[in-house]
């Protein structure tokens, strides 16, 4: 690794100088890269789109490879040609559309590409022609989760069209599960069995391409006959749970702690309001801290929110603000202006995890870590 990558992220940050910021423990992903790995013995495609979850993609694809993936995919190609730029020199994937404009962009920094119909391998391989050299792609294919992927009939014949061409290489062929999260009621086994029956076609007609991969996190700890040649986790290597239903091996470990500081605390009188619309008003003298995250920062302004103090649950009370929020203080009465405040991970004895923030958003842990503000500063550890 080289450029920008190495050196500056590391160096240890001094986290008095912040109000709010993220602890992103790059210890937690390599163990959890390095668990994955020994559970599928199976090379590893680290995804790390969408900011590498919210974690700061930069610093976890440094993680990621140092802990001995091979592969990083992403959503975009902006999102490869970024890791380029930073020196990341593992094999780079875009796992979804790429705009054929870019596609002399994604040869020479040697990205692969998804295909998935013929009419975009027509447009990508005309652009390749224009630079003279071949673009490696990988073709998805449609088995059931109904998003990208081409037809299982059109796969064989797509692939001797392109058997020879020296425009593409299509050196991978990968589909993606819609339920591999559900074990008891999944319909992974249904997508696998399709897939399997094309790689058998395809191995007897001698097209099978080289590198064959399935699994995301969820089928990484429930279907190990999905491992085929690389495996494709991301929700995982953060130490988060794929759903309610699979959940991570407690060998995993979260990564991801996110602080703020007590900017104020008051006692306020009866009957008072707290923030905008006065949705709150105390019933009797109350201690109201203010903590400064909002829903700029992607703390969604919702009612019902927790965080810690003191090793403490307290309630978020009144609507949060862009940049603030209030805490009910009543039950930590020594808390005082400059106090740590967890609102995502452990602090004493308990812990309020990504999944808790999105069982009361109504959503998943994935939406929770990727709505993370770029403003907030991500501050990373080795643990
Ligand atoms: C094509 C593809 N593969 C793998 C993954 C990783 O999924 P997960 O984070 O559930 O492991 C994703 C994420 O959405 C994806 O879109």
């Amino acid at each position: 690794m080289k450029g920008t990558l190495s050196g500056a992220i590391l160096q240890p940050m001094n986290t008095d100088a912040y109000s709010t910021w993220l602890e992103i423990d790059l210890g937690a992903i390599k163990n959890n890269v390095s668990q994955i790995k020994m559970m599928t013995r199976t090379p590893v495609m680290a995804v790390i789109k969408a900011n590498g979850y919210g974690h700061g993609v930069l610093a976890v694809a440094k993680a990621v490879t140092e802990a001995g993936a091979a592969w990083c995919g992403v959503a975009r190609i902006e999102e490869a040609l970024n890791l380029r730029a930073a020196g990341v020199d593992a094999e780079v994937m875009v796992l979804g559309y790429t705009p054929p404009v870019m596609i002399p962009e994604a040869i020479v920094n040697n990205v692969h590409v998804a295909i998935y119909d013929s009419k975009l391998a027509t447009s990508y391989a005309k652009m390749a022609k224009v630079t003279g050299k071949r673009l490696n792609a990988h073709l998805k294919v449609e088995t059931g989760m109904g998003r990208l992927g081409m037809p299982l009939d059109r796969v064989p014949e797509f692939l001797e069209e392109y058997q020879h061409s020296d425009a593409i290489e299509i050196d991978g062929i990968f589909t993606h599960f819609a339920r591999a999260d559900e074990p008891q009621a999944s319909s992974a086994e249904d997508q696998l069995k399709k897939f399997n029956v094309l790689l058998d076609r395809l191995q007897r007609a001698n097209l099978r391409p080289q590198v064959v991969h399935a699994a995301n996190s969820a089928a990484v700890i429930n279907f190990p006959e999905a491992y085929f040649d690389l495996v494709r986790p991301g929700i995982a290597m953060f130490g988060l749970n794929p759903s309610p239903d699979t959940q991570l091996p407690k060998t995993f470990k979260p990564a991801l702690t996110w602080k703020a500081r007590l900017t104020s605390v008051r006692v306020l009188p009866p009957n008072h309001g707290v923030s905008y619309g006065s949705v709150y008003v105390t019933s009797d003298h109350e201690r109201i801290g203010v903590i400064p995250v909002g829903y700029g920062d992607g703390y969604r302004r919702e009612p019902g929110q927790k965080v810690l103090v003191q090793g403490r649950v307290v309630d978020v009370v009144g609507r949060i603000c862009m940049d603030q929020s209030m805490l009910q203080l009543d039950s930590v009465p020594d808390a005082k202006a400059g106090d740590e405040v967890v609102l995502l991970g452990a602090q004493g004895k308990q812990r309020i995890s990504a999944g808790d923030i999105a069982a009361r958003w109504g959503t998943l842990n994935y939406e929770v870590v990727c709505g993370l503000a770029d403003r907030l500063p991500r501050v990373y550890l080795e643990s």
